[in-house]
């Protein structure tokens, strides 16, 4: 038992919920993000253009929105920053690419995706040199793969994933070993659990992998966050036993930025790409990010010959100074911004830039952080008290230990569930996602959920455990 304001209130009750939010300091922020209510998610037809946003504030209307990891929602900001764009480009045309506009909070469309860069660096932990705001996560990959996947058949061709890896990265991969004319039976390891299936991977696990292939691997991509289990590696250990066994370091970070706190830099990783669609709020497909460590993308000229990673490369990489002189000689820009190829999506940035704002105004990636795992292990104590009446229809699949886990908690249900439970979250206005055969994904995203979201989540989700159990 426990308050805020001194009377007696059970942990378990709404009222609990409510005063934790009272105390959160980043609570206010929530007003700031687009929450969709529960009667426009029911709704079939596309509101006329102009309708308003909700400005409900009222948990009774407002959906319980648990789908960050998925799709974060919209920032009341980016609307505002998409019309300035709009503007700019009605108004200037070409124009809008090198001109300053005195009052516009926006770049020119030329500095635009450095602004990005900037914002982006402290997020990840990284100097804004190693970050560019590019392409999208595959892509980038594929871009990282390009410059330091070089494969020897006979010394080190392998590259080590997770069994249970995005299938997008284990096309990559194996596209990566077809495309050398390798071969994916021999040359790309997966991770196997050694416990059951889907379940944590120990880092002491993870090394001995790596020790075993040592020799003969040449890059060694994992997730920081990985999407299915919700858990976080141990970065810094992986990458530095990686690295002194001479393995190149790629880590996705799809799911780990804007959810943890990255010290990129510091913990010497490589190279890692991200997407800013989850946790970055920048909208479905935006554009997504790379980085590269300063060590990886050094530019040296001797006697006029340039000597650098050699890449799939574009003009949008070649030095600024030289992109319009159209002399057909790759000069490229030292850093993250060397591996552009083309002129990025201003429409992507502009909404990008927009929601790192709030980033900036909930005061950086700690307080964030602060909150996330406040929330999340209230999360966690609610379902366990729930889990302790329900019986066994379900487990928490997430690490408990919050330095292995960020926002996000996957919940494996018991065979046959997912479709019925999943159905009666939707009736009851509550959004999650699902991860065939058996899990729900829940994750309360520190910049716009509250307690009382995680408190009206577990309530509907024992509602709907119990339809799916009496159907
Ligand atoms: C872990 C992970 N990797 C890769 C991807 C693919 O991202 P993209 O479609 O932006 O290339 C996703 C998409 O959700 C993902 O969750």
């Amino acid at each position: 038992m426990s308050s805020s304001d001194g009377q007696s209130q059970h942990v378990y009750s709404r009222d609990y919920a409510l005063a934790l939010d009272v105390q959160d300091p980043l609570h206010g922020i929530r007003k700031e993000y687009v929450i969709p209510s529960k009667a426009q998610l029911r709704v079939k037809s596309l509101p006329e253009a102009g309708t308003k946003h909700s400005e409900s504030t009222s948990s009774d209307d407002l959906a319980i929105y648990l789908c960050g990891n998925s799709l974060g929602v919209q920032p009341r900001i980016t609307s505002i920053r998409m019309q300035q764009y709009f503007t700019t480009w009605a108004t200037q045309g070409v124009y809008g690419h090198f001109k300053p506009l005195a009052e516009s909070p926006l770049p020119t469309w030329l500095d635009a995706d450095a602004r990005a860069s900037d914002c982006i660096a402290p997020i990840v932990g990284a100097l804004p040199s190693e970050v560019a705001v590019m392409e999208t996560l595959t892509a980038n990959l594929h871009l990282l793969m390009s410059a330091f996947y070089k494969p020897d058949i006979n010394g080190r061709h392998k590259i080590i994933i997770e069994n249970q890896a995005f299938p997008s990265d284990h096309f990559a991969a194996e596209s990566q070993i077809l495309h050398h004319d390798l071969s994916p039976s021999t040359s790309l390891v997966t991770i196997e659990p050694p416990g059951l299936p889907q379940s944590a991977l120990s880092t002491a696990y993870i090394l001995s992998v790596i020790e075993k292939h040592a020799s003969t691997t040449a890059v060694l991509l994992l997730p920081g966050i990985q999407f299915y289990t919700g858990q976080y590696f141990d970065i810094p250990t992986i990458t530095k036993a990686a690295q002194a066994a001479g393995i190149f370091v790629i880590w996705d970070l799809a799911h780990a930025v804007g959810n943890v706190p990255l010290k990129l830099h510091d913990w010497n990783v490589d190279a890692a790409v991200w997407c800013s669609y989850k946790y970055l709020n920048a909208g479905p497909g935006a554009v997504g990010g790379l980085f590269v460590h300063e060590k990886n993308s050094q530019v040296s000229s001797e006697a006029g010959n340039l000597t650098f990673a050699n890449r799939l490369s574009g003009w949008w990489g070649s030095s600024k100074a030289s992109r319009f002189t159209m002399d057909n000689r790759f000069v490229p820009i030292p850093g993250a911004s060397g591996f552009q190829l083309s002129n990025p999506s201003i429409l992507d940035i502009t909404s990008l830039n927009a929601s790192l704002e709030m980033f900036a105004k909930a005061g950086g990636m700690q307080p964030i952080r602060e909150k996330s795992v406040k929330i999340t292990a209230y999360l966690e104590t609610l379902i366990r008290n729930m889990a302790a009446y329900s019986g066994k229809q379900f487990e928490i699949i997430t690490p408990s230990d919050q330095d292995q886990r960020g926002a996000q908690l996957s919940l494996r249900l018991q065979s046959g569930l997912l479709d019925t439970v999943m159905k009666a979250l939707e009736e009851r206005g509550v959004v999650v996602d699902e991860r065939r055969p058996d899990v729900i994904r829940v994750a309360p995203a520190p910049l716009y959920n509250s307690f009382e979201d995680c408190f009206l989540f577990v309530e509907a989700f024992a509602e709907a455990l119990h339809v799916a159990e009496t159907r």
